[in-house]
């Protein structure tokens, strides 16, 4: 039996793995923006789940939520960095308020909470820390430009902590989903004003979105028993790309950054200094 520690459980692959892990006799801290929204969680397994209250963009709160987990469960099995929503606009056309907004809650705020659980999973002598990216941090579009850094900003941190935590027994995942049937293209799709200026390639990829959502290929309920068959594993994945769509088109992507690489190395290798 693991405890487990997920962020972004009130709705969409965060309250379906809490409801997975829960089914398979797991603990599990789960955390939202208001403890109401995770109230049926707790109905339903009164004696499994600690619900907690935590803002990813309220720094004061990560401490004294993983203290409560803590003291509630004496451990923290696997943490899953689910919480996140995307932001759907050219670059140019957001502020301050919506760019900082979104790197708070998708990399600085998941960030903070490894950094403070760190300490507890070291002194444990084992974890697995999961963070959910989005294939947008490898393959992106027009109007993801903050939403994709945010997350790609979140896999090249987890790759180096794999290396930073290996020697203390804690695994690091990154799980990879393309679209999924949650609330994120409705409530968790942040937009603002378009410029009519990017109406071909931004207004493009929204209409795309708007076309799939309620949609979408993946599955919620399939994702977390996949998250669930890959937690603490002696040797889990680093990457774990989720559903067919995202599969796609990572391979696709491979092989464009393997036919860019060749075609310009005659450019970019002669930059050493002459070899002695
Ligand atoms: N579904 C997809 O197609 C897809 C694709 C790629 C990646 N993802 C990623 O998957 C993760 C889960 O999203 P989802 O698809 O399950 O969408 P979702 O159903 O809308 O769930 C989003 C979760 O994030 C939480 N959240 C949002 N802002 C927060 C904040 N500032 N502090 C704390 N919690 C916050 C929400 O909690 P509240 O109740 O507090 O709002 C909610 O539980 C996200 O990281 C998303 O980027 C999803």
């Amino acid at each position: 039996m693991k405890t487990w520690f997920i962020t972004g459980a009130s709705s969409g692959l965060g309250r379906t793995l809490a409801e997975t892990v829960l089914r398979h006799g797991d603990n599990a801290i789960v955390t939202a923006r208001s403890v109401a929204a995770l109230a049926g969680l707790v109905e339903r397994h009164p004696h499994q789940v600690l619900p907690l209250a935590l803002d990813l963009t309220v720094p004061a709160g990560i401490e004294p939520a993983l203290s409560s987990a803590l003291e509630r469960f004496g451990a923290i099995d696997v943490l899953v960095n689910n919480a996140g929503y995307g932001l759907l606009a050219a670059l140019e056309e957001t502020d301050d308020a919506h760019l900082l907004r979104n790197l708070e809650t998708n990399l600085i705020g998941p960030l903070r909470v490894i950094r403070a659980a760190i300490p507890l999973l070291r002194q444990q002598g084992h974890g697995h820390i999961i963070s959910v990216s989005a294939i947008a941090a490898f393959a992106n579009e027009p109007g993801f430009s903050v939403y994709g850094a945010a997350k790609a900003g979140l896999e090249a941190a987890s790759e180096a902590l794999a290396g930073e935590l290996a020697p203390f027994g804690i695994a690091v995942t990154v799980v990879v989903p393309g679209p999924f049937r949650t609330d994120f293209l409705g409530r968790s799709l942040d937009t603002v004003p378009r410029l009519p200026v990017y109406q071909a390639t931004v207004g493009k990829f929204a209409a795309l979105l708007s076309s799939i959502d309620g949609k979408q290929p993946g599955d919620p309920t399939r994702a977390a028993e996949a998250i669930y068959a890959i937690a603490g594993l002696p040797k889990p994945p680093f990457r774990l790309v989720l559903g067919r769509y995202a599969s796609n088109k990572f391979e696709k992507r491979l092989h464009v950054l393997e036919a860019e690489l060749q075609a310009w190395k005659a450019v970019g290798m002669p930059t050493e200094y002459p070899r002695a």
